[in-house]
């Protein structure tokens, strides 16, 4: 398992994984709440009654139960002894202070107790091809649905409804569920980049920003479309043009071997040049897998060299309070010479 190395760079003789995305790399489990105990010849998931029999199915870790009668500090504490471990790696990127001062307080068999300083999630930043079709299926479903909802979307339609419709047709093509919570956002809403979608009606002449993203074997698809409810505007046609040359031009430059900073630039000056700098306050994009946002990311203060097989969305925009916003997001796997883009819905300015 590659994890092993993580023995031999911090000094660990065992690690406590208890983010669920991490838990669910190495084991496979899918249920999310429990902990892996990892030697370098055993490997343990603890969980509870709630998980034990899909655990049993899902990972070829041992399963122990944790109870009343047997709790989890009780069962660490037999695993440390039998392993003669004393030093163990936890996740403190994600673990709560007040869990991690329980755990020293209950385990005095650790005598060092090792930040693992983000080593596991550095270990899911390169994708397996399988983990690319994963992806590649989870992004057609949101193109199948985001199809399917244009149709539907009228004037009179809240943020609300149009968010639940297209919700439901990615759980139609076989979603199981969401990579975060759908973005909606209409008329000058769409200034707001993480609008939430309200009681808000879709009006003609509104931009209308769709943001959203579904789970397919555990891996996240995340797309933006923004769309015109009726005829777009001039300024309206001014900004959408801008981002999407931006987005080109980004998606032209991405491949193996540069710094995410250097295509964050090149989509970046592009809308500087236009003059809507300010109008673009977040990075171009992130790279995405189990979780949503996942390192290295495409900003200007990410300078990690780009590698195939990592998976980067691009995604400019530019927002403008009091009128509105336009923010176009693909998602592509990086490769030797380019990418593969995986998001196939059109990008000319849709006029409903
Ligand atoms: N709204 C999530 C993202 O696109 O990053
Ligand atoms: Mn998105
Ligand atoms: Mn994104």
């Amino acid at each position: 398992m590659e994890y092993q190395a993580v023995f031999q760079e911090t000094g660990a003789e065992a690690l406590l994984i208890t983010d669920p995305f991490n838990m669910r790399y190495l084991s496979g489990f899918r249920g999310g709440e429990g902990m892996l105990f990892l030697t370098e010849d055993r490997q343990v998931l603890i969980t509870d009654s709630r998980y034990t029999e899909a655990a049993g199915k899902e990972t070829a870790f041992q399963v122990m139960e944790e109870n009343r009668e047997h709790r989890r500090t009780e069962i660490l504490r037999e695993l440390l002894r039998e392993t003669k471990a004393e030093a163990a790696g936890y996740e403190d990127q994600s673990m709560r202070c007040s869990e991690f001062a329980a755990l020293q307080r209950a385990l005095p068999e650790v005598k060092q107790w090792i930040p693992l300083a983000g080593r596991v999630d550095r270990l899911r930043r390169i994708k397996t091809p399988e983990e690319i079709g994963y992806m590649r299926r989870a992004e057609e479903i949101g193109d199948e649905a985001f199809e399917a909802l244009l149709p539907l979307l009228k004037p009179g339609m809240t943020e609300l409804e149009a968010a639940a419709e297209l919700e439901y047709q990615m759980k139609k093509r076989g979603a199981e569920g969401f990579s975060f919570d759908t973005i909606m956002a209409s008329g000058i809403h769409s200034s707001m980049p993480h609008a939430i979608p309200s009681g808000k009606k879709l009006e003609a002449g509104d931009f209308i920003t769709m943001d959203f993203g579904c789970t397919y074997q555990g891996y996240c698809s995340d797309m933006t479309r923004t769309v015109v409810m009726g005829k777009a505007d001039e300024k309206q046609k001014e900004m959408y043009g801008i981002v999407l040359r931006a987005q080109r031009a980004a998606l032209e430059l991405i491949r193996a071997g540069l710094p995410g900073s250097r295509v964050d630039r090149e989509a970046r000056e592009i809308i500087e040049k236009a003059g809507y700098g300010d109008c673009f306050g977040h990075g171009l994009g992130h790279s995405v897998g189990l979780y949503i946002h996942e390192e290295p990311r495409l900003s200007p203060s990410d300078d990690t060299i780009l590698e195939p097989g990592m998976i980067e969305t691009v995604e400019p925009g530019i927002y403008v309070p009091g009128f509105g916003g336009v923010r176009i997001e693909d998602m592509v796997a990086v490769t030797e010479d380019g990418c593969e883009n995986l998001t196939r819905s059109p990008k000319e300015l849709l006029e409903l």
